[in-house]
């Protein structure tokens, strides 16, 4: 049964009766630019068809009841009781209720069941993928447009002030605006988009190492302000705006550590860049190679991935029928990503689930993704 059969399903045994609306909003994958968000740069993920889905219907009074596998029972929060961030998953709705309401939008209560089939903590975005389905759903009920890159914002404000995790734009913006068989080239400062097609005959499987991520914020915010002091020393407002040519006249100036961080994000702003001219080449071969270089970088130069990741990567590459193949999202853990040629995806997969199980004995999850549209209203 399909999660939208499901969550109508659901809906019908908790609320009794049927929902007035069914939202979605899906995870992403991305193909390259790493860490760049949050530096003003470049990004190039896709929609991914595993995403959060809600089936609701409008309440009367100013409250929202949510239930929800990941908290195994319905909760209730008041929309006139949003002060203080309290605890526990429900935060990711009541969070996106608060922005809305900081916003100045005028919401109003529902009852609906949220389903996700994103996996949580393997860098997929299934935090970004509730949020905007959540925002979705009061858009449904209260009345509002939607404005891809503002209630991206609106996401991300969450995460970063209500929630409390500094990141960046990137997830909110491409589960708010991805497109189906498309990947999407973000300008994270102007927050243009542009639609980018994968290469003909070829398909992005996600690898997921079966370890999850562990230390992550507090390495994320460290990496976050290693950049900002590249950004100072060079004396630009964000990363973004210093060329490879200009970082390598000044980086001997730089403490090895932050000239390292610093050149990551430079060059993969290049490679992001890069990667999309080459797509719309359709070159696989050159995109692949500029995966892998991506890998290089975050692995020696970002220092955020990680043994399991690195494994699953050489694995990936020696089958027949990669492109490349490099970690993907926040790191340390989570999953990583490979361009393969179509018809040899089913026996990639096969190919690395077992090389990897036997050289880490874990057992890891490895399937093809299609590129989908981003949160939207389905009934
Ligand atoms: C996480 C953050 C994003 C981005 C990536 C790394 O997914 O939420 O904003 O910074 O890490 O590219």
């Amino acid at each position: 049964m399909s999660l939208y059969e499901q969550v109508i399903q659901e809906f019908a045994r908790q609320f009794s009766g049927q929902p007035t609306a069914v939202v979605r909003a899906p995870g992403r994958v991305n193909l390259i630019g790493e860490h760049t968000d949050y530096n003003d740069g470049f990004v190039l993920p896709m929609a991914i068809d595993r995403a959060a889905w809600i089936a609701l219907r409008p309440r009367a009074d100013a409250r929202v009841c949510v239930y929800s596998p990941y908290f195994e029972q319905a909760i209730t929060f008041a929309l006139d009781d949003l002060e203080t961030y309290r605890d526990g998953w429900i935060e990711y709705p009541r969070g996106v209720a608060w922005a809305l309401t900081e916003a100045g939008h005028a919401i109003t209560g529902w009852d609906g069941v949220l389903l996700s089939d994103v996996p949580v903590g393997a860098g997929l975005s299934s935090s970004a993928a509730v949020e905007m389905a959540t925002a979705r759903a009061f858009g449904v009920v209260s009345g509002f447009d939607w404005d891809a890159p503002t209630m991206a914002k609106l996401g991300q404000k969450v995460e970063n002030h209500w929630i409390g995790v500094k990141s960046g734009i990137m997830d909110q913006m491409i589960s708010a605006s991805g497109r189906a068989d498309h990947a999407l080239l973000i300008d994270c400062r102007s927050l243009e988009t542009q639609l980018v097609p994968l290469p003909a005959g070829t398909v992005v499987v996600v690898l997921d190492t079966a370890t999850r991520r562990g230390l992550v914020d507090s390495a994320y915010n460290e990496r976050r302000a290693q950049c900002e002091t590249a950004a100072r020393f060079f004396a630009v407002p964000a990363l973004r705006d210093v060329t490879l040519a200009a970082f390598e006249d000044r980086a001997s100036l730089l403490d090895a550590n932050t000239r390292r961080r610093a050149r990551h994000v430079i060059s993969e702003n290049e490679r992001t860049l890069r990667a999309a001219e080459v797509m719309r080449q359709g070159d696989a071969v050159l995109l692949g190679q500029l995966m892998n270089d991506s890998h290089t970088s975050l692995r020696d130069d970002f220092e955020v991935s990680s043994d399991a990741l690195n494994t699953i990567v050489d694995c990936a590459r020696r089958e027949p029928g990669c492109y490349g193949a490099r970690m993907t999202g926040a790191g340390f853990g989570g999953c990583a990503v490979a361009l393969v040629q179509a018809e040899a995806a089913e026996s990639f997969a096969s190919a690395v689930s077992v090389t990897y199980r036997n050289s880490t004995g874990l057992q890891p999850n490895v399937y093809v993704c299609r590129a989908t549209n981003g949160a939207e209203v389905i009934a």
